[in-house]
């Protein structure tokens, strides 16, 4: 079965709209959150880039890291057809190696629930404070899903762009609160201008968080990282959110602590 991954195009397609509120939200969490002007930036998980190419066109230092090289590729396209600039690296977002700091990172779209184990996902906020300026940020969204939530679950989205047609539904397959893993199942159906049709099929696991789960393991990097902010996927800057669990789209802002 073919990952959704390889077709970053379609990805970008459906997600493209969602782009300008969310940069809208990091450059406020900028001026409010960080002691020092934000000029270079990290995204892990990167993917089709669309982030990427926004905070580039805005004159950011971006570094934008992903396992999957055929993201990578289509985003160096893209950047190098609008002329912009920023450092793509094909690495695990456990394990990442930099020679400068950032003054700020996000992590969007629950990318971070890809890690699967509370080793990888702790390894992975360690890393990026490893790679931040003391009192630079973290922005991590992710869905929680509470223990009275109902598992069973299909979002659909379309989108359309130079004459081609996509619509996505996501649905979750399996679900288990033991082994805290969700499966995904992402059908992709594009009509091409020329009316060709093609279909993706790609199943995937998710890491479950309820909102008490997500808690502990922010507890587990409290030596590096305090909570700043915690907001939803309104990307509301005015709107701030409890840690509670009403709380399933959530979008935390990590700061990084300073000695
Ligand atoms: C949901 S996509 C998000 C893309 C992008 N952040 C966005 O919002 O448009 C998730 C991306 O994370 C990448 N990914 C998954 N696990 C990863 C890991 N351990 N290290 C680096 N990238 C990873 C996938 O290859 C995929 O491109």
């Amino acid at each position: 079965m073919s990952t959704w991954y390889d077709h970053p195009q379609y990805f970008d397609m459906v997600f493209r709209d969602e782009t300008a509120g969310e940069v809208s939200f990091f450059e406020k969490a900028f001026h409010s959150f960080v002691p020092r002007p934000v000029s270079r930036v990290l995204e892990p998980g990167c993917g089709g880039g669309r982030l990427v190419v926004d905070l580039a066109a805005k004159g950011y230092a971006v570094t934008g890291l992903d396992l999957n090289q055929r993201m990578l590729n289509y985003l160096g396209r893209r950047l190098r057809r609008r002329g912009l600039q920023a450092d793509l690296i094909r690495g695990d977002m456990t394990a990442m190696n930099f020679d400068e700091d950032f003054d700020a990172a996000f992590c969007t779209f629950n990318t971070f629930r890809h890690l699967l184990s509370d080793r990888d996902a702790v390894q992975h906020l360690r890393s990026v404070a490893d790679h931040l300026h003391g009192g630079g940020i973290y922005i991590l969204g992710m869905h929680l899903i509470p223990l009275d939530a109902d598992p069973e679950c299909i979002e659909r989205w379309s989108a359309s762009h130079g004459g081609t047609r996509v619509h996505v539904t996501i649905r979750v397959v399996d679900f288990n609160r033991k082994t805290r893993q969700e499966t995904l199942r992402v059908s992709v159906k594009a009509q091409k201008p020329s009316g060709a049709i093609q279909r993706i099929r790609s199943e995937f696991p998710l890491r479950i968080y309820t909102p008490d789960q997500a808690r502990e393991l922010l507890a587990q990097v409290d030596d590096v990282f305090e909570i700043a902010g915690i907001y939803d996927f309104d990307y509301d800057i005015d709107q701030p959110r409890k840690f509670d669990e009403d709380l399933t789209d959530a979008l935390f802002v990590l700061r990084k602590r300073t000695e």
